[in-house]
């Protein structure tokens, strides 16, 4: 598979309160100097002519105009792309900004609803109401974009398994053809630094989890990777890019890159990438090479969040391991508990283990084997 390409937009028209991204809530003016900056570090980058996904992420990409949108698309490989998805924040798309994507090449759109109800959205700090949420989505629909992903979030505060469920069962009525769930993560870094009140407890997750799991596997949708579900053969691309340890270049601040040999990121300060850029420099911050350790800590992380698993043996084989005999025995434990299913080859959670897939992970790595 050709590279992926990813692209970070930084700009928030306000920061959620649960958010911890690399974002920047600034004027107008400033987003086309970064677009600007942006084109230059493509070139700067030597990044080849063909790739096979391009993702517009942010922040919010569809803050900026799309003709912003279309200078970075025409500096970058666009036309080999198979797939280029959109992270949209809802409330902020027109006829003709649709319009406009579509004729850009944008294929995907990933829309940041967050959760259907009112009083969820309120307490996070979103800007938006979820009408809005249908309102972009019928737009989308009306203009031809078939390939669309709705973000929920889980364990908002206050939330119970009715109202969670309720939100399923409307996110299911639109019929998306790709839902990502994440559970409510604890930022050290957002305005929830110090946890509100009512934030559920842990098995109100799990309950909230396993609702899902069922209620989207009974609508059709292949839970395919532990946050994502797709109509079948709806998986983003990109995103499977990644799992399976396909290159990437990752531009604008705060993006990360893998090569096939190290991975490497840019600062996460505007004032700094924009130093770097008028300087002709990459805004490289820091890299790390893929040591065999890590390359066996990475195939595990990435395998047993996709319900594929990872294949033992050619992880094995690929890195010249051979497991010891208390790693064995560790995993024989772990299998009698009913966390993980080991067929002698794949590896992979079980519907429990991926309630708890962080621990079971750790598990698996340490002890290394
Ligand atoms: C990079 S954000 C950009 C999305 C877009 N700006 C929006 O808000 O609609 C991608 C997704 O990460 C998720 N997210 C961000 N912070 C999170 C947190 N603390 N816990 C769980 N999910 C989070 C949200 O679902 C969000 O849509
Ligand atoms: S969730 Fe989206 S809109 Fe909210 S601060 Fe994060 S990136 Fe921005």
């Amino acid at each position: 598979m050709n590279p992926g390409l990813y692209i970070h937009i930084p700009f928030c028209e306000q920061r959620c309160y649960y958010c911890a991204f690399t974002v920047a809530v600034g004027p107008e003016h400033t987003f086309e100097p970064y677009v600007r900056r942006l084109v230059r570090e493509l070139e700067l980058s030597g990044f080849g002519d063909v790739a096979e996904t391009i993702y517009l992420g942010g922040g919010t990409p569809s803050l900026i105009s799309a003709d912003l949108l279309g200078r970075i698309l025409r500096a970058s490989p666009a036309n080999t792309a198979t797939e280029i998805s959109i992270e949209v924040n809802p409330g902020t798309l027109s006829s003709d900004k649709v319009a406009q994507y579509r004729d850009l090449g944008i294929n995907r759109v990933s829309l940041g609803a967050q959760s259907l109800e009112d009083e969820d959205l309120h307490r996070a700090g979103r800007l938006h109401k979820a009408s809005a949420v249908y309102a972009d989505f019928h737009l989308l629909r009306q203009n031809g974009f078939s390939n669309i992903n709705l973000d929920l979030i889980a364990g908002l505060p206050s939330q119970e398994l009715e109202t969670w469920t309720r939100n399923l069962d409307k996110a299911l009525e639109l019929r998306p053809e790709h839902i990502s769930i994440y559970m409510l993560d604890h930022e050290e870094r957002s305005a929830w630094a110090k946890l509100p009140p009512g934030i559920p407890e842990e098995n109100d997750f799990a309950d909230f989890y396993a609702e899902a799991e069922s209620r989207l596997g009974t609508a059709g949708y292949l839970h395919y990777e532990i946050s994502n579900w797709a109509l079948p053969g709806r998986e983003c691309r990109h995103n499977v890019g990644y799992w399976t340890g396909v290159p990437y270049r990752g531009c604008g601040v705060g993006a990360h890159s893998y090569d096939g040999v190290r991975r490497f990121w840019n600062t996460t300060s505007l004032a700094e990438y924009a130093h770097l850029i008028d300087d002709g420099r990459l805004p490289t911050l820091g890299e790390e090479l893929l040591t065999p350790p890590l390359r066996h800590e990475e195939a595990f992380m990435l395998g047993l969040r996709q319900a594929c698993g990872v294949n033992v043996c050619a992880v094995a084989k690929a890195l010249g391991i051979v497991y010891s005999p208390e790693w064995r025995l560790r995993v024989e434990q772990l299998q009698d508990a009913g966390w993980i299913h080991f067929d002698g080859t794949i590896l992979r959670l079980t519907a429990k283990g991926r309630l708890a897939a962080n621990s079971v992970i750790e598990e698996l790595i340490w002890p290394t084997p």
